[in-house]
């Protein structure tokens, strides 16, 4: 079922647990964490960063995709359709596309403008009845193109943003796209606490869900934060499991050649992945 995520985010908070946002690729990543999530019964966010949106051929194509697949494996749990990191163009492009939540980023931009784009953008996803992200303080790292300096976010500016109507909010604490390095300092519980006490009861996004211990993503959850996003753990099981085949040479036995064959222990390297995060953030038997 496609719904906006508003609902199944407002539901975390009050059951204290997190859903996760897993990034979408290709056909094979979308059905791995739509079975995962129909067979754990949780709700799910596929992302699509705009990246992977024009790698798909666009996100008519995912649209397209998402929804067929929905009704084709009967998956009955609540799924949203996200874009990840928008830009203002894109998230014009998506709320057309017929995805049912965006991400617009504007966390780069001085605050002033962050708002005034936000608040516009508000009111476009909400007329069409999607849910809305929206950043302050950016991720540090790099995703798809897009660069983060790692930026501690401002509890006051949250607050700013998080009157403009938005649904949930992505607001850097230390976390980094992809892994993390040797002398990663943390979590900034702090600010997380800080933000939180501003903004009530909005649902709060943990960005660089990748290699975060398990104890910090379970501070995060009790801090407040329903959202979690996992993009490149699920593309180290993918390419582990992919690596693992063809050393042993399975590729070259039969028609193990053959992509169905080729792509099914990556496919299942995500299913495992998916399945460890909805247990580790709580939303198993939460759809
Ligand atoms: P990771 O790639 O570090 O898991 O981060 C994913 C993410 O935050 C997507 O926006």
């Amino acid at each position: 079922m496609l719904v906006s995520a508003t609902e199944m985010l407002k539901k975390a908070v009050s059951g204290h647990y997190a859903v996760g946002q897993f990034n979408i690729n290709n056909l094979e990543w979308t059905k791995a964490v739509l079975l995962t999530a129909q067979e754990n019964n949780s709700p799910v966010i596929l992302g699509v960063s705009e990246g992977a949106g024009k790698y798909m051929t666009g996100f008519d194509t995912v649209a397209a995709m998402v929804k067929a697949m929905i009704n084709s494996l009967g998956i009955t749990v609540p799924v949203a359709l996200h874009l990840d990191h928008g830009t203002y163009e894109g998230c014009y492009k998506c709320i057309k596309a017929g995805f049912s939540s965006i991400m617009f980023d504007g966390s780069h931009f001085p605050i002033e403008e962050n708002i005034e784009k936000t608040t516009e953008l508000v009111h476009a996803a909400h007329n069409m009845g999607l849910s809305i992200e929206a950043e302050v303080g950016s991720i540090g790292g790099e995703e798809d193109g897009v660069i983060g300096a790692g930026e501690i976010a401002d509890p006051n500016e949250c607050k700013m943003i998080a009157d403009l109507g938005v649904d949930f909010l992505a607001a850097g604490i230390g976390n980094i796209h992809g892994k993390y390095p040797e002398n990663w300092q943390g979590l900034d519980f702090d600010a997380l606490a800080k933000t939180k006490a501003l903004i009530g009861d909005l649902p709060l996004v943990l960005h660089g869900g990748t290699g975060i211990p398990e104890d910090m993503i379970k501070k995060a959850i009790s801090l407040g934060v329903a959202k979690i996003n996992v993009n490149t753990e699920c593309q180290l099981y993918f390419q582990q499991a992919t690596r693992d085949y063809i050393l042993a040479g399975k590729d070259l036995v039969g028609k193990g050649f053959d992509p169905r064959k080729l792509l099914a222990p990556g496919y299942e390297g995500i299913k495992t992945i998916v399945k460890e995060k909805m247990e580790l953030f709580g939303s198993v038997n939460k759809a």
